[in-house]
């Protein structure tokens, strides 16, 4: 029996954090989705379409180094607004929510689009200020010169275009459990999300 987490929210809320702490405590293999539009932004700055790149993506390409970087993040959330390049990776999302034993994705459309069907549905949110500065403190920690009111920009930009495109923009599900991290440690963080996943667990795969 499958049991789908879908974890959704804006940049830099804390989603990788706790999808990874939710997919430990339940045993679940964990999907974060927003390499997939990394990879393929990152092909794009070096010239490719971005529809191919999206359509012959490989295991290889979600383990670049260059991902976490403020370029390729800018350039994922524009490749992201490409309905075809979407398309490409619904499949592959799909079928890795209903691997057997279960999955949590993190994303921006997963409980929306990808898996409506999910069992628990999680956004995962933040101020706009709280996250632009913890991304602002992981991007100086990989060695990038930045500033604050830079990354602030950037994931302002991010934001609007994730909750303005036309195909599967970021929104709440009506179902989904909203958590606000702005003033939560990530251990709070962690435990208000396994607490709502444990909420709607049907009874029958309760351990
Ligand atoms: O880590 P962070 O929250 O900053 O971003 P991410 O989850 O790695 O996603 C990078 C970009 O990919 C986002 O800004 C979105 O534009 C896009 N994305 C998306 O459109 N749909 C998803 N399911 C996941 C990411």
């Amino acid at each position: 029996m499958s049991f789908t987490i879908a974890i959704d929210g804006p940049a830099a809320a804390g989603k990788g954090t706790i999808s990874r702490a939710v997919a430990a405590h339940f045993g679940l293999a964990h999907l974060d989705t927003g390499l997939l539009y990394r990879a393929v932004g990152a092909r794009v700055l070096t010239g490719e379409d971005a529809e191919a790149a999206a359509r012959c993506l490989s295991a290889a390409d979600l383990e670049a180094d260059t991902l976490r970087s403020a370029d390729v993040a800018q350039a994922a959330s524009k490749v992201a607004t490409i309905p075809q390049v979407r398309a490409a990776l619904v499949d592959f999302q799909r079928a890795f929510a209903r691997r057997a034993g279960g999955a949590v994705l993190d994303g921006r459309d997963i409980g929306t689009v990808i898996c409506p069907e999910a069992e628990a549905k999680l956004f995962v949110t933040a101020s706009a200020e709280i996250r632009a500065q913890r991304r602002y403190r992981e991007l100086l920690e990989q060695g990038a010169e930045t500033s604050l009111p830079e990354v602030l920009a950037d994931v302002r930009a991010r934001d609007d275009r994730d909750m303005t495109r036309a195909d599967a923009p970021l929104k709440t599900a009506d179902d989904a459990v909203i958590i606000d991290t702005s003033e939560m440690s990530i251990e709070a963080a962690v435990a208000t999300a396994i607490a709502a996943v444990e909420a709607r667990r049907a009874p029958d795969v309760a351990s």
